[in-house]
């Protein structure tokens, strides 16, 4: 005999009378009971997912959150922050970055570096509709943030014979999308079973009042819990497991948004090797106090970082004697984490990943199921920071990059950091790359565009032994000048 189809008003009334009532009333007394103010107008199936998602939440940290949303306290009002001390570029000799480079080959070449990329970003600022790594931004071709850093995946791969898979961690906005966008692209070359997607969480945003808000009158608004996220994904979705298994044991973690990184940088790799160090910094001269980076910094004692939003004004300012800025180790967001320390700081994310909440607008449906898009901001997102867990290491190492050459940022959609001041950088690092190799370079107009599988280096470039451009017409594109 067929049983009677369950249907969506039967699994309805189940709900209803055995979850339902409870949750209500825990969500009632601590003052988010308006969530399921609109409860009347909602279908069945609206029900079960409202339902579903309320009862996924973690209210303790709700309550703790909202809690840091009506008594907050002053961002870091009793810290002492002094200057941390780095490896500068002047002070790393040739023969030092040779012994450094030597190691961190070695280590590629053992299998032991998995490479990860936080990509949950849309690109919103750039008015680019996606993932943000499916941005254009070839100074010559259209070739994407992805497909340039999997160009430089694949050179490695063959210099140092390794496999050396690419994680990519994803958001509830971007999942999907980037999923299609490798798989339509072919996983851009480099074999499906090296490439990883995990997602990250989601956290509910608050309003000033610190209740609950509704994107529509059936589900909680959301938001993506920042790159600190990355962390707790990774234990939570099993992939720091599967590392691992593939006895990777060093994470080289860099974010989508900058094309000129320099992916698994062996000198970088080595001195965080030889400083026995547990997490690892990778920092830019910061040109002006008030330049968008983030500063690595002595905080109460501790190696941690100070966002740009929260440094003071006396230390954004302070020079030292050569009138250079005190605080100018700027965070590129390139760091080297040791797979053991990831485990141990994100099996504690309440001590080592705090929640950072910024003021932001929040569209929303109010109480009469209307929706409402304030032109204030109206709420409060959260985002962990990966950076915090730097407190949390043994020993941390801070390695300068030269700015020129390794930090590309594309965040604005005009001015700085934008994808014109990125392919300028990227085409002036292809022009370096050539005329050391002694290649006649084009008119200094002219943007240079270079696949990254074929020459990811001035030394590729020589190895080639070419002396024009048109002898390697499927490794370099030139075009005359900007891109519209
Ligand atoms: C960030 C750093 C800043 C650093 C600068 C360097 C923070 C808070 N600040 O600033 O210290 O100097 O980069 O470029 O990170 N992302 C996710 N999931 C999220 C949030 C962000 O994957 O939930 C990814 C984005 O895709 C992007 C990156 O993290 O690749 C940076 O995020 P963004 O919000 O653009 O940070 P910035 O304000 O630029």
């Amino acid at each position: 005999m067929t049983a009677p189809r369950a249907t969506g008003k039967t699994r309805i009334s189940e709900t209803e009378h055995s979850e339902i009532e409870p949750l209500r009333q825990r969500f009632g007394e601590i003052g988010q009971g308006h969530v399921f103010g609109l409860w009347n107008d909602l279908t069945n199936e609206e029900r079960v997912q409202l339902a579903a998602q309320a009862g996924q939440l973690d209210l303790d940290d709700l309550q703790r959150r909202r809690e840091s949303v009506i008594n907050p306290s002053p961002p870091g009002s009793d810290e002492t922050i002094e200057p941390a001390s780095a490896v500068t570029l002047e002070e790393l000799g040739d023969r030092e970055r040779k012994r450094l480079a030597n190691l961190g080959e070695e280590m590629l070449r053992a299998g032991r570096i998995g490479v990860m990329v936080v990509a949950g970003g849309q690109g919103t600022r750039l008015g680019w509709d996606g993932p943000k790594g499916g941005f254009p931004i070839g100074p010559v071709t259209d070739r994407c943030l992805f497909e340039i850093q999997a160009q430089r995946l694949l050179n490695l791969r063959k210099r140092y014979d390794v496999a050396l898979p690419w994680y990519v961690m994803t958001s509830a906005a971007t999942h999907t999308a980037t999923e299609a966008l490798f798989t339509d692209r072919e996983w851009f070359g480099i074999p499906p079973e090296d490439v990883r997607f995990f997602e990250q969480g989601s956290v509910p945003s608050l309003d000033l009042s610190g209740r609950l808000m509704l994107e529509r009158p059936g589900r909680i608004f959301v938001n993506p819990d920042g790159h600190g996220g990355t962390l707790t994904a990774l234990l939570r979705t099993g992939t720091l497991d599967a590392m691992e298994q593939r006895g990777i044991d060093r994470i080289f973690f860099y974010q989508v948004d900058n094309p000129l990184v320099n992916i698994a940088d062996p000198v970088f790799l080595g001195l965080h090797e030889t400083s026995e160090a547990e997490m690892s910094c990778k920092v830019i001269r910061k040109l002006e106090p008030m330049e968008k980076v983030g500063i690595v910094a002595r905080v109460d004692g501790r190696v941690g970082m100070v966002e740009y939003t929260e440094l003071g004004d006396e230390e954004r300012y302070a020079r030292d004697p050569n009138g250079d800025l005190r605080f100018w180790t700027g965070n590129v967001a390139i760091h080297i984490l040791n797979t053991d320390f990831v485990r141990r700081v994100a099996s504690d994310p309440e001590r080592w990943l705090p929640y950072h909440a910024s003021m932001k607008k929040i569209p929303y449906v109010d109480s009469d199921g209307k929706f409402q898009e304030p032109a204030e901001p109206n709420g409060h997102k959260f985002e962990r920071f990966v950076f915090d867990a730097l407190p949390a290491a043994h020993q941390v190492c801070i390695l300068e990059a030269d700015r020129t050459r390794e930090y590309a940022p594309v965040k604005n959609a005009s001015g700085g950091e934008s994808p014109e001041s990125a392919r300028n950088k990227l085409s002036q690092e292809y022009r370096r790359w050539l005329g050391e190799a002694g290649v006649a370079l084009p008119d200094t107009d002219a943007l240079i565009e270079i696949d990254h599988s074929r020459i990811n280096g001035a030394d590729d470039a020589a190895a080639l032994q070419i002396r024009s451009i048109e002898q390697a017409p499927d490794a370099i594109r030139t075009s005359p000048g900007a891109r519209s």
